[in-house]
């Protein structure tokens, strides 16, 4: 059956689209709203016309699982054109998303109409392309192009009443979305639109043209090597200075271009890759413990941060400490991440004021007892644990799930104090809490099916992105960036310095160098990690300068020097860290050379994907894409990369020979 449906009522065609999920703009709904609009201007019984979408949106954008396969028409460009050369007045009903080609499509209706809570926008940039079907030219000669930049640069929506705004929508509808076009299409049926069609209309306005290069400044920092943010900046740039019809031609041919580019073919990926990974693949389901109460043990900067997010889920949350003291300071650090929310604008004072009363300071673990989710987030030593969690076995009410926010220990043995181990699992929580949106679930051999997809269900709706792992050593993200980190620990003693190895992999795009994290995060909370480790499981040289600077109180940014040194508040490269690099290669007979970037980043990434590949081969991870899916989002992995399983798949197809053959220690 056609997705699309065309009825009249009063006068007033109803073009209905309905292909669920998302209404995605495949080639049925394109065929299907092109051949309504050639009926209704044949009809004589049609005045005006209403589009609308049924489900829980409009058209949210191209499918995107068609992008990557060569176009077929009628393409989307054309259909715009055609909506547009209607001569019977269309007006867009827009609820839900109106996003890429959806909202193309409504820019090339002559009315738009908005649910309060629609959201409107062109979030191509984000696959790593740019809208194709005149979006960036008409947008701009409807709201201007200071206002039209930053949604297709950057490509996050709008809301409704920005949208009234900018001009973008003509009318809010607060009642029924159907009726109210209904009345608008007959309202405007006798009206002379054509100002109206955007191609029309000259140049769009710009007031202060440095804008565009404003602009580039921040995306080379923002969307670092993302080539659709140069492309987005450019093409919208034309629309103020090329008629309707040049600029249209030159963004189908980046649109095109940059559909076949490795980069949208990553972001595309792990789009779907993190709606995967929250589907369970297990099967026969019972019924759900509920979770509507949550309580974290611990109130340092990982508990705080937990307990924040949770409560800014709306989430009412026990937050326990051993004294009142250390409670009162964990208040204080959820209120200053609180207040930092707000300093950003994301947050009103009102609202962080209702959040913080969602946390319930407690010092006693009887408050716990009717809780159904408690977070254990205290130091990383098993006998702690052990001994929490045998507490709470005995506290807590029977189904309530115990958690461990551990990044490294045996979840099995936590499980096993207690006589509940179907509800013991592992929730590895990124720092800070409140903002890396990856959690690890940590599966335990006895976790039940019904814990583990309550969990999932629990992190997706409070806006994190959850992935299963197994039990081992550093679950999938600390065991594979713990591999990394060897690789890039054997470079340093053959002669790359850490500057050179941190900016090889920063201009790859990582976030940051690997040497620079340990900086960053303490050398000394790994080499904690590593000494819990056995002998046998700890590569024998890779680390030997980590060990030493530790051993020096050189533990990175807080004790003023590491691999750097910060005596002057920024990182400078230090001589004296180099000779000690170099010492430690010749007491390890390592000889050192030149070596090229292109190198580094060859074996520190083939050594994520060697280990990725064996976490596969156990189970550790369900599928690849969930290891892209931690890369990053907990690693700092460039999106626009796909994420190290993808990127080794795409650049290094022959990796899993070379893992079989060089079993490499961690
Ligand atoms: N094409 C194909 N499938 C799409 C899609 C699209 N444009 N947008 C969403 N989907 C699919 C998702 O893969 C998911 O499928 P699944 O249930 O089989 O996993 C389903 O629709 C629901 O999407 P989900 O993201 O889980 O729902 P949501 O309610 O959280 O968010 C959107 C809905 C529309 C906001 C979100 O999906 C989105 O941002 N989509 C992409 C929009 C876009 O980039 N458009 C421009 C394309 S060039």
């Amino acid at each position: 059956m056609t997705p699309v449906q065309l009825t009249v009522e009063d006068a007033v065609g109803i073009i209905t689209v309905d292909k669920p999920p998302v209404n995605a703009i495949s080639q049925s709904v394109r065929q299907g709203i092109y051949d309504a609009v050639t009926a209704i201007n044949a009809r004589d019984d049609i005045q005006s016309v209403v589009l609308i979408c049924e489900g829980r949106t409009f058209m949210a954008g191209a499918d995107i699982s068609e992008l990557g396969k060569p176009p077929v028409p009628p393409f989307l460009n054309d259909l715009v054109d055609h909506i547009e050369a209607s001569e019977k007045p269309i007006v867009a009903a827009i609820h839900g998303q109106a996003l890429g080609g959806g909202l193309e499509i409504a820019l090339g209706c002559a009315y738009r109409l908005a649910e309060q809570k629609a959201r409107l926008g062109l979030p191509e940039v984000k696959l790593g392309l740019i809208p194709g079907a005149g979006g960036t030219q008409r947008l701009p000669r409807l709201i201007g192009a200071e206002n039209a930049l930053p949604m297709v640069a950057e490509g996050n929506p709008i809301n409704a009443a920005k949208a009234l705004d900018m001009g973008l929508i003509d009318k809010v509808s607060e009642g029924s979305l159907r009726e109210d076009a209904i009345a608008f299409a007959k309202e405007i049926a006798d009206a002379d639109f054509d100002s109206r069609r955007l191609s029309l209309r000259p140049l769009a306005e710009v007031t202060d043209t440095t804008v565009f290069s404003d602009t580039r400044i921040k995306a080379a920092k923002r969307q670092r090597g993302v080539l659709a943010a140069e492309a987005a900046i450019d093409v919208v740039e034309l629309s103020t200075q090329v008629s309707f019809k040049n600029g249209a031609a030159k963004e189908r041919e980046w649109s095109l271009q940059l559909r076949q580019s490795p980069q949208s073919a990553a972001l595309r990926h792990i789009f779907f890759a993190e709606r995967e990974a929250a589907k369970t693949t297990d099967k026969h389901l019972g019924e759900l413990p509920n979770i509507e109460t949550i309580a974290v043990i611990g109130a340092g900067t990982m508990g705080a941060g937990i307990a924040t997010f949770f409560a800014l889920a709306g989430y009412p949350v026990s937050l326990l400490e051993i004294s009142e003291d250390a409670v009162t300071a964990g208040m204080q650090r959820i209120e200053g991440n609180l207040q930092q929310s707000v300093k950003r604008g994301q947050l009103s004072g009102a609202q962080a004021q209702n959040t913080l009363a969602l946390i319930h300071p407690t010092v006693s673990y009887d408050d716990l007892a009717e809780t159904d989710l408690v977070i254990e987030a205290v130091f990383e030593r098993m006998d702690i644990k052990e001994e929490i969690f045998g507490k709470l076995d005995r506290i807590c009410k029977p189904g309530a799930i115990l958690a461990s926010n551990t990044s490294y220990l045996d979840v099995n043995q936590i499980a096993a104090v207690t006589s509940r181990p179907e509800s013991v699992v592992g929730l590895h929580f990124f720092s800070p809490a409140h903002i890396m949106k990856l959690v690890e679930i940590v599966r335990t051999e006895q976790a039940s099916a019904e814990v583990m997809a309550a969990l999932a269900g629990l992190i997706k709706r409070s806006g994190k992105i959850g992935v299963q792992a197994g039990v081992c050593h550093g679950f999938i993200g600390n065991r594979m960036y713990q591999c990394y980190q060897r690789e890039a620990g054997l470079l340093m003693l053959e002669g790359a310095s850490p500057k050179q190895i941190d900016d090889a992999l920063y201009d790859f795009g990582m976030a940051m160098g690997p040497l620079s994290v340990f900086d960053l995060s303490g050398l000394d909370i790994s080499y904690m990690m590593r000494k819990s480790l056995p002998a046998d499981q700890v590569h024998p040289t890779a680390f030997q300068v980590h060990d030493q600077l530790v051993e020096m109180d050189r533990k990175g940014r807080k004790t003023g020097a590491g691999f750097y040194n910060y005596a002057n508040n920024k990182a400078e490269e230090d001589a004296f860290v180099i000779e000690l690099i170099k010492k430690t290669a010749e007491k390890c007979r390592v000889k050192q050379r030149t070596i090229s970037n292109e190198e580094i980043i060859k074996r520190c990434m083939t050594a994520l994907a060697e280990e990725g590949e064996k976490i596969l081969a156990e189970g550790i991870a369900q599928r690849a894409s969930d290891i892209d899916v931690v890369f990053v989002n907990g690693y700092g992995f460039p999106r626009h990369r796909g994420g190290p399983m993808h990127y080794s798949e795409t650049t290094q197809p022959s990796t899993k020979s070379r893992s079989a053959e060089n079993p490499v220690q961690r």
